[in-house]
């Protein structure tokens, strides 16, 4: 991407608040999903973490909380209810280099909701909002590791089916996925996706 890119890029992602989408169901939580803002949301972002992942939030969940509150560049979301921080989702850049050159988008780094707040569209809610707000950046791809029966729902499709694969050999092939933001500009593109260094 070039410099300008980038820069256009940055901007958007720091200028914008943006509205929350409609509810989804009518269970729907009433929570408002906003930009992580300062330190203590972050701590709340770990709280999150923790109540959500258990044990498993794994090596990279520290790594993000660096990034969430150093880096320019993520877009990190929370969704707030009266009660507080109950959900999050955090956005890191990754590139995929092709016969084109490099191209960048996006990772779902993260995505956890409280379980007392789970199955209320809050997670569908932060993907989407963060979708948005992405899209408005010129961000092409979103790709995520995961559960590949909860992310086809927000539109993620299998990478192996676009000709990309994850860097990192033990992740199943299922569970690397890809939502298109800008398909016609990914059209072209196959290759390894890679998370930028910290
Ligand atoms: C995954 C998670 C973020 C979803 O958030 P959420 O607010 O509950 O999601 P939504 O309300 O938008 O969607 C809920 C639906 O997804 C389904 N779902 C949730 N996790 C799922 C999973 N791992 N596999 C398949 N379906 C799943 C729920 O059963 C529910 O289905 P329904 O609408 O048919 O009842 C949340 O369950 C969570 O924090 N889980 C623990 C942390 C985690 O696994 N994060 C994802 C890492 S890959």
């Amino acid at each position: 991407m070039d410099s300008d890119r980038a820069a256009r890029m940055r901007a958007r992602f720091e200028s914008r608040e943006f509205g929350m989408p409609p509810p989804q169901t009518h269970h729907a939580a009433a929570v408002t999903i906003r930009r992580l803002r300062d330190a203590a949301d972050a701590a709340a972002v770990l709280e999150i973490n923790a109540a959500a992942f258990g044990k498993d939030a794994g090596p990279a969940a520290m790594t993000f909380h660096q990034l969430r509150l150093n880096a320019r560049d993520v877009v990190s979301l929370v969704a707030e209810a009266d009660a507080g921080l109950v959900g999050h989702a955090f956005f890191c850049p990754v590139s995929i280099e092709c016969d084109t050159g490099l191209i960048e988008g996006m990772g779902l780094g993260e995505l956890a909701v409280r379980p007392a707040w789970q199955s209320r569209g809050i997670g569908g809610r932060l993907t989407l909002s963060g979708f948005d707000i992405l899209r408005e950046a010129a961000c092409p791809f979103v790709v995520v590791i995961g559960h590949a029966e909860y992310y086809p729902r927000l539109g993620f499709e299998p990478g192996s089916a676009h000709g990309l694969r994850c860097q990192w050999d033990g992740v199943p092939a299922d569970n690397f996925m890809v939502k298109m933001l800008d398909p016609d500009r990914m059209r072209a593109v196959s290759g390894v996706a890679t998370y930028r260094d910290v």
